[in-house]
C-alpha cells in the first residue's frame, strides 16, 4: 500500500533528479518518449560507480569470473532458439473507451468487474500477447529475412558464446561470465520514473556448474547480491527476499529469488537469481547443432552445465540508491538559524561526487590557490568538485542535495595565519554528521582514499 506521504516522497525525489542532473526525460525539447531516461552529469557519475563496484565484486576480485562485452544485435536464431521470438510476452488489453494500451495485470478488479485506471471504462477486450522485443532491421532491405530484435537481455550472448569463452579461459566447473550492457523491451506501460523503461541496462552473470551443485550455489549467490546491496549502502531492512513460487516460475528453473526493494511506490523487483538449469545451452545445442557441452577432465564426463543466474538492473539498482538515501533533517543556515536540509545520504563508495573543495573566499587569490592545488592533489584518485560561489553554507549545503560525502575548507588557517600548527591543514567536514575535522593536507588523500574505498 502506498500512502500519500509516498507519493509525495517520491515527486520530490523525481523533481531533484531533474534538478541537479542525475536524470532527465529522453528527448525532452520534443516532448519525450515514453519509457527512456537520460543520465545527466550526476547520474552518469552514479550508474558507473554501481556499474564499476559490480564489475569489481563479481569479476575482478574472483579467480572463477570472467567478463564479455556482446553486442546488442544477434541473429534472430537467438532469439528464435531462446524462446523469445515465441513466448516474451505480455498480455495485454485495449480501453475501447479510451484506446489506451494496457498490461493486464496492471487492471484492477473492483466487485468482479475489471476496469481501465485511465479512463474508469468497462469496455475491455480479452488479453492478448503483446510480444516485448523492439524489432529492426539488418541491412538494405526489410523483409522477414533481415529481421532481428534489439536484445531484451544481455543473458544469451553468455550462452552463445560459452564454448569460445570456456576455451580461451580454460575455466573449471563453477565458473561464471559476467556481462554489463543495455537491453531494451517494448513495455505496454512504462512507469514509476526509471523503475519500467523500454531501454535499460542489466547487470547479469551465469554462473555454470555441475546439476548437483545448482540448488546450493542458487543459495549462495542470493546471499552475495543480498552483500552487494548492502556494501553499496542500501539498507538491509528495505531489501526483501521473495522466493517465487512453483506456479509464478519459469517452467524450465528449479527455483528463483526476487530480490525486492521497498520503493516509494511499493515493493518491488530489483533482481531476479534463477537457477535455470541447462534450459539455455540445451536449447541452443539443439538450434544450432554446435557442442555447447563440457569435458570433465577428471571424472572423463561429458554434459551440458547448468546455470545460476543473478540477474541485476542497473537503472532500478541506481533509483533504489536515490530512494534509499534520500532524506531530509535540519541544518543551521550561515546566521545560525535552523532550515530544513536535503541531503542524500549516499554510500561514499557509490556517491558520484566524493569530495568538494573550496576556498573559504573566493576574492583572496592565496586561499583560491591552495584550494586549486588540493584539487589537483585529489583529483587523479577520485571525482571532486571545485566550488568557490556564494557563502560557505550554501554550499555545503548544494553538495549535501547531491550526496557529497566530504567537503575540504581552506581556510586563513590553511596559509599559517592563525599561527605555524595550523599551516596546510584543512577542515574536512562530514556529510551525515556535519561535523568537522582539522586534517593535515599531506594526509588528506590518504585518509579520504580509505572512506570511499
Ligand atoms: N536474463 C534474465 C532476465 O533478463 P528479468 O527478471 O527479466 O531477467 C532482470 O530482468 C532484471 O533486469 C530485473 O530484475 C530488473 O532489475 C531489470 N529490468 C527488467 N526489465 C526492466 C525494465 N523494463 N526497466 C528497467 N529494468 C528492467
Amino acid at each position: 500500500m502506498t500512502t500519500k506521504a509516498d507519493a509525495q516522497r517520491m515527486e520530490k525525489i523525481v523533481s531533484l533528479c531533474k534538478r541537479r542532473g542525475f536524470i532527465f526525460q529522453s528527448s525532452e525539447i520534443y516532448g519525450g518518449l515514453n519509457g527512456v531516461w537520460d543520465y545527466g552529469p550526476l547520474g552518469t557519475e552514479l550508474k558507473r560507480n554501481v556499474k564499476d563496484y559490480w564489475w569489481r565484486v563479481t569479476v575482478r576480485e574472483r579467480d572463477d569470473v570472467v567478463g564479455l562485452d556482446g553486442a546488442i544485435l544477434m541473429n534472430r536464431a537467438v532469439w528464435k532458439a531462446s524462446g523469445h521470438e515465441e513466448t516474451f510476452s505480455d498480455p495485454m488489453v485495449d480501453c475501447r473507451t479510451c484506446k489506451a494500451r494496457l498490461r493486464a495485470d496492471q487492471i484492477a478488479e473492483k466487485n468482479g468487474v475489471k476496469r481501465c485506471p485511465n479512463c474508469g471504462g468497462k469496455d475491455l477486450t480479452e488479453p492478448r500477447p503483446f510480444n516485448l522485443m523492439f524489432k529492426t532491421y539488418v541491412g538494405a532491405t526489410e523483409d522477414e529475412l533481415s529481421l532481428t530484435y534489439l536484445r531484451p537481455e544481455t543473458a544469451q550472448a553468455i550462452f552463445v558464446q560459452f564454448k569460445n569463452v570456456l576455451d580461451v579461459s580454460r575455466k573449471k566447473l563453477p565458473f561464471g561470465i559476467a556481462q554489463i550492457g543495455k537491453a531494451f523491451r517494448n513495455e505496454i506501460n512504462p512507469r514509476n520514473f526509471t523503475f519500467r523503461s523500454r531501454e535499460f541496462e542489466q547487470m547479469e552473470l551465469e554462473y555454470f556448474c555441475r546439476p548437483e551443485q545448482g540448488l546450493e550455489l542458487l543459495e549462495y549467490w542470493k546471499e552475495e547480491r543480498l552483500k552487494f546491496y548492502e556494501n553499496i549502502g542500501i539498507r538491509r531492512d528495505r531489501l526483501h527476499v521473495k522466493k517465487v513460487s512453483d506456479e509464478e516460475r519459469a517452467f524450465y528453473s528449479r527455483g528463483t529469488y526476487d530480490i525486492e526493494y521497498e520503493f516509494p511506490f511499493g515493493v518491488q523487483e530489483l533482481e531476479g537469481v534463477a537457477y535455470r538449469t541447462d534450459f539455455d545451452l540445451t536449447q541452443h545445442i539443439k538450434a544450432s547443432g554446435k557442442p555447447l557441452d563440457y569435458f570433465d577432465e577428471e571424472t572423463k564426463e561429458r554434459f551440458v552445465p547448468h546455470v545460476v543466474e543473478p540477474s541485476a538492473g542497473v537503472d532500478r539498482t541506481v533509483l533504489a540508491l536515490i530512494c534509499d538515501a534520500y532524506a531530509e533533517d535540519e541544518a543551521p543556515d550561515d546566521k545560525g538559524k535552523m532550515e530544513t536540509r536535503i541531503v542524500l545520504r549516499f554510500h561514499p563508495r557509490i556517491a558520484p561526487v566524493k569530495v568538494a573543495v573550496f576556498p573559504l573566499l573566493k576574492n583572496k587569490e592565496a586561499l583560491v590557490a591552495k584550494a586549486r592545488e588540493v584539487q589537483q592533489l585529489l583529483r587523479p584518485h577520485m571525482n571532486v568538485f571545485y566550488d568557490e560561489g556564494g557563502a560557505i553554507g550554501r554550499r555545503y549545503r548544494r553538495q549535501d542535495e547531491i550526496g557529497t560525502p566530504f567537503g575540504v575548507t581552506i581556510d586563513f588557517e590553511t596559509l599559517g595565519e592563525k599561527g605555524e600548527a595550523l599551516r596546510d591543514t584543512v577542515t574536512l567536514r562530514d556529510r551525515n554528521s556535519m561535523k568537522q575535522e582539522r586534517v593535515k593536507i599531506s594526509e588528506l588523500l590518504q585518509l579520504l582514499l580509505t572512506r570511499v574505498a
